[in-house]
């Protein structure tokens, strides 16, 4: 099956961190080097998105010393890796209540937002402050506004209109979504977006998460049959 779009729960860089007598900290820094890695194992395998969950909006209350390393290690990764990842073809967009992160930030996000590899081979999605509740709370927003405004009949609202105004909707819709280390659960992730896309959960820990464990899921998935609400008789009339 073709696989266009891909995305991943990040977990397990704490434990990472851990299991080696390091702070977590640096289980963050290793998962910025799997991040690369699994950037290029994406494009070598033609898969042309990827949305990553780097921060939720429920990371805010983790300890303000590891949010202040996290926004730190942000802003500090796409200045030093954007230039080479343009290089590659990838393209970074970031998904997410911006407006929470410092100006600093808030500026780079948008210089490398503006960036457009000549040859462009994947786009990363960067899920920043990110909420699946929020993605659908602020799409209501919007249809309510133009209702307000007049603009909008109720009798036009219907699920295809609704996902024009959440994220992700002029991208193709997620294959599958990976979680690493070994939690089972979507995280108020991509709830929308996920309907009909493949789950894997797998004990891996995000920082040691390469090509290899792609692979193996790529593998997995190609072995599910995707119905969409038909049957498997139906699917292979
Ligand atoms: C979850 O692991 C990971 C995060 C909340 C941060 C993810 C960030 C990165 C991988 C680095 C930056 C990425 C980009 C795109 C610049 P955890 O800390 O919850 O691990 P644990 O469950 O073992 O504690």
């Amino acid at each position: 099956m073709n696989v266009q779009h891909i995305a991943i729960i990040m977990d397990g860089n704490g434990r990472w961190a851990a299991q080696r007598k390091r702070p977590r900290t640096w289980g963050h820094k290793a998962g910025v080097k799997a991040v690369k890695s699994t950037l290029k194992a994406c494009v070598q395998s033609g898969i042309s998105h990827l949305t990553l969950f780097a921060f939720s909006s429920e990371n805010w209350r983790r300890p303000q010393s590891e949010v202040k390393r996290l926004m730190t290690l942000f802003l500090q990764s796409l200045e030093k890796e954007s230039p080479e990842l343009l290089q590659q073809g990838v393209a970074i967009r970031f998904i997410g209540d911006l407006s929470a992160f410092s100006e600093k930030l808030q500026i780079k996000m948008q210089e490398v937002s503006a960036l457009q590899p000549e040859d462009k081979r994947l786009t990363l999605h960067v899920a920043v402050n990110y909420g699946g509740r929020w993605d659908i709370v602020q799409a209501a927003k919007q249809l309510a506004s133009m209702h307000q405004q007049g603009t909008l009949d109720l009798s036009d609202i219907d699920e295809s209109l609704f996902n024009r105004h959440t994220c992700l909707s002029q991208q193709p819709p997620i294959d599958l979504l990976i979680r690493t280390g070994g939690e089972q659960r979507i995280s108020n992730f991509l709830l929308w977006q996920c309907a009909y896309t493949e789950l894997f959960f797998i004990d891996t820990l995000w920082p040691d998460f390469d090509e290899k464990v792609l692979q193996s899921v790529l593998v997995d998935y190609n072995k599910r049959e995707r119905r969409f609400g038909q049957t498997s008789d139906q699917l292979n009339a």
